[in-house]
């Protein structure tokens, strides 16, 4: 379908503020697949400013896809460090081995080997056709999301957004012929730094006369998180990245017993604490970041990294 007017408008808009607001960073204008991909993996969950400085560092550690796969998970685990969400690195090794192994270490330029493989959704899989492909391809993450939503649909509040499945229609029409990389980037940039979700920053919007919701986007928002699982108040998603630091720093034996290192992990290690933190092994097991040895009761089992 065409763009209609108002669409047309905003992608130009878009694409002119993009020329002069964009950031740089090191996994732009480049072309490598491998590069590419890698910055995709880590932008997926982590803000750009935390991954400019571990890009680089995991990019020495692991200059080729063959390098990346022919080295350990352990390895891998231990040069995400600083990261977060290590089980992304778990799947991006494991992607690195199964595109050694059927793509000769070449990764694919089509959507449908590219989201068979492990840690890649329909976002990432048109982020790198876009970026290393120059396919014209959307993307819609949350934060595009969030945009589009804004701009087409009157929202009654600043934290609704419009079901994915419609935006990434809208987000298909909007492509323009040409310049689809800079568009793809120029979406992510504005909803990073002006259309954001907590304090949009109506002033500096290019598109704002066009905005449908901006009327509702000048009052200040606040925005609850989204509630998580604990213990002892400290959500479950630290704890996961304290077992991974401590078992990477494990001298000698590199495998701890469970109730110790629950200790160590937990300021108080209570019974009821002792069920969650079983249970929070379990799912980091089921990531495949660690091993667990032994059944039965955490004094019976010794842990380490996969
Ligand atoms: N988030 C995901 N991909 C990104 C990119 N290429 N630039 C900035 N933020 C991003």
């Amino acid at each position: 379908m065409r763009k209609n007017n108002k669409q047309r408008s905003i992608v130009k808009s878009l694409l002119a503020w993009y020329k002069r607001h964009g950031r740089t960073f090191p996994w732009r204008g480049i072309s490598n697949p491998y590069r590419i991909l890698v910055s995709e993996i880590m932008l997926q969950q982590t803000q750009a400013s935390r991954v400019l400085d571990k890009y680089p560092v995991f990019l020495k550690r692991f200059p080729s896809l063959r390098s990346l796969a022919t080295a350990t998970q352990r390895d891998v685990v231990i040069a995400w460090k600083g990261m977060g969400y290590n089980n992304r690195a778990v799947r991006l090794h494991r992607l690195a081995r199964i595109v050694l192994s059927k793509y000769g270490g070449r990764i694919p330029a089509d959507y449908d080997s590219l989201i068979a493989l492990p840690g890649i959704g329909r976002y990432t899989a048109n982020a790198i056709l876009s970026s290393a492909f120059g396919q014209r391809c959307a993307i819609v993450d949350v934060n595009v999301q969030r945009v589009l939503s804004r701009m087409f649909w009157k929202l009654d509040s600043p934290r609704e957004m419009r079901a994915a499945k419609e935006i990434w229609q809208l987000a298909e029409r909007l492509l323009p012929r040409n310049n689809v990389y800079d568009w793809n980037q120029a979406l992510m940039d504005f909803g990073a730094t002006v259309c954001t979700s907590r304090k949009p920053d109506c002033n500096k919007c290019p598109v704002a006369q066009a905005c449908t919701s901006k009327k509702f986007m000048s009052r200040t928002i606040v925005l609850k998180r989204k509630s998580e699982k604990k213990i002892d108040g400290i959500p479950n998603r630290l704890h996961r990245g304290n077992v991974v630091r401590h078992l990477r720093n494990l001298k000698s034996s590199r495998t701890i017993r469970a109730d110790i290192l629950g200790k160590r992990i937990l300021r108080n290690f209570s019974q009821r604490n002792e069920k969650r933190f079983a249970a929070l092994l379990l799912g980091l097991e089921k990531d495949g970041l660690i091993q667990l040895r032994g059944n039965g009761t955490l004094t019976s089992r010794r842990v380490s990294l996969a």
